[in-house]
């Protein structure tokens, strides 16, 4: 494209604070997404998290180039999906850094086991999607991770762990 009208059309994009405000609007399950490294165990709070297909069961996680956690990811080549309980809303906060701690010091709290990869899971999710990494697409910022799942997990209950307007609440 001339870079002319490239710039015409970028200058017609919205901003980014329109897009952050907008996206604030939107609902999502919170998830915890954890690896098993050379490093040992790694993991962060993660929205970006949608199924892809049943058959074969396939999971997807948008995750920004500069988080620990997905040089991990690509060196390990498994990764594990924790859909988080309302309860767990303390978890989301350690696993999204605002508490200053990273990689091992995460997973203090929490009861961790394993389903069959090795990735860190968590006993009171919701769900845990056990996943090999199936394809890595690099998106502007971000990496968009392709997931085969290998086995589910979850064994916890009640209301989910919804991020909207900034908050967590429950559902
Ligand atoms: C509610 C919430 C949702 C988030 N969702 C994502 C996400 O989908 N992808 C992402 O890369 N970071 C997301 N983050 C930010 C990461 O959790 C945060 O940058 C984390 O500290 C990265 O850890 P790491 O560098 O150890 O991997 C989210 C943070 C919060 C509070």
């Amino acid at each position: 494209m001339n870079s002319m009208v490239d710039t015409a059309l970028r200058a017609a994009l919205p901003d980014a604070q329109a897009f952050r405000e907008a996206m604030a609007q939107v609902a999502s399950a919170t998830h915890i997404v954890t690896t098993l490294g050379p490093a040992g165990r790694s993991g962060l709070t993660a929205t970006a998290v949608s199924s892809v297909s049943v058959s074969p069961p396939t999971m997807l996680v948008c995750v920004e180039a500069a988080s620990r956690t997905l040089a991990a990811i690509e060196e390990s080549g498994i990764f594990c999906i924790n859909t988080l309980a309302a309860a767990d809303h303390e978890l989301a906060t350690v696993f999204s850094g605002r508490r200053g701690l990273t990689g091992e010091e995460r997973f203090a709290a929490g009861e961790w086991g394993e389903l069959s990869t090795g990735a860190p899971a968590l006993a009171s999710a919701l769900a845990s999607f056990d996943c090999r990494v199936a394809a890595v697409h690099r998106v502007t910022t971000h990496r968009i991770l392709i997931g085969k799942v290998v086995a589910i997990g979850g064994g916890g209950s009640g209301p989910g762990l919804v991020y909207r307007h900034r908050r967590f609440g429950g559902f």
